[in-house]
């Protein structure tokens, strides 16, 4: 049986700037996104109907992970068989490297690995801006995985220009047993700031000259993002993971864009490592990964059987 098998990286949100809120009640945004080496695998196969099963690393929960027509990789499959003239008879397996529901993007993956997947599966061949039209239908995060590497987001963050980026950064991140809903983030986010009036979101030039010259210790002092305080106010126990990685030397810590992640950028492969274990034996999270970036975009990495040319 025909069946291919695409991956596609998690993402942090080096700066995430947040500008008004829109009439559509989407938030006008200028960000920062950077790939990092957390996949999810997504396997599609040929099936007589629409079908989605889930599994995961030892370490990630599945248990929010819709499979039913609410998960954004059916999502994703419907809407490129619509946009194809074809039927979306497919078996998706997603299988979770990246944590779920934690702001970095795990869903808008899988999405956009379901694009790539059923793309050759069916023979498709879409080019990648098309694909990518098709992907910022899906979310607001979805286009990103598709591009990877590090990309300037505007618009409502579907609007890429990829960045002039040298060198890897090592990366801790602190995962929360929980999930944080993005829509409630924003709201927190907007009620915090009330009336003031806000300027046009834009990202500054300190992270883009660090990111040019691949300097970490100037890297860890540009990670800025507005959505920090509102995850903060909903989940006040973030505070102090991020405390924590300040006192063990991390150059940067940083809620990943909605959150409840906390990612920290350490000097190096070690020092990550050190980082790490502190995260780990004082409890404060869940559960603690490491990981590097930028990491590539979704890629086909297996393909079995016939498939439609
Ligand atoms: O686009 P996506 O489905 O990921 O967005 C989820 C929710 O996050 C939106 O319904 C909205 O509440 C909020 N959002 C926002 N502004 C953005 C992106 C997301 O307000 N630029």
């Amino acid at each position: 049986m025909a069946s291919v098998t695409a991956r596609a990286p998690a993402k942090i949100n080096l700066q995430l700037a947040v500008g008004a809120r829109r009439a559509d009640g989407f938030h006008e945004l200028a960000t920062v996104f950077h790939a990092v080496s957390l996949y999810d695998d997504v396997t599609a196969s040929e099936a007589k109907e629409l079908r989605v099963t889930v599994g995961s690393d030892r370490d990630i929960s599945t248990g929010d992970v819709p499979t039913d027509g609410r998960n954004l990789a059916a999502r994703a499959a419907i809407l490129l068989a619509e946009h194809t003239g074809l039927d979306p008879d497919v078996h998706l397996h997603l299988h979770k490297g990246i944590p779920t529901a934690g702001g970095m993007a795990g869903g808008s993956a899988d999405a956009a690995a379901a694009l790539v997947a059923c793309d050759a599966l069916w023979g498709t061949a879409l080019p990648r801006s098309e694909l990518h039209v098709l992907a910022a239908q899906l979310g607001s995060d979805v286009p990103f995985p598709l591009t990877g590497g590090t990309a300037v987001g505007m618009g409502r963050g579907e609007v890429l220009t990829p960045a002039l980026a040298r060198g890897r950064f090592e990366w801790v991140l602190a995962i929360a047993s929980e999930g944080l809903p993005t829509p409630d983030v924003y709201a927190e986010c907007d009620r915090l700031r009330g009336r003031r009036v806000l300027p046009e979101p834009r990202v500054t030039d300190g992270l883009m000259a660090a990111l040019r010259s691949g300097d970490a210790h100037a890297l860890g002092g540009a990670l800025r993002n507005d959505l920090q305080p509102a995850a903060c106010s909903l989940r006040p126990e973030l505070r102090q993971a991020l405390d924590l990685g300040e006192e063990h030397g991390a150059l940067g810590g940083i809620v990943s864009g909605s959150g409840p992640t906390v990612a920290f950028l350490a000097r190096g492969t070690e020092h990550a490592l050190d980082i790490a274990v502190a995260l780990g034996a004082s409890g404060v999270s869940e559960s603690v990964k490491r990981a590097s970036g930028p990491a590539p975009a979704a890629r086909i990495v297996e393909a079995a059987g016939p498939r439609r040319i």
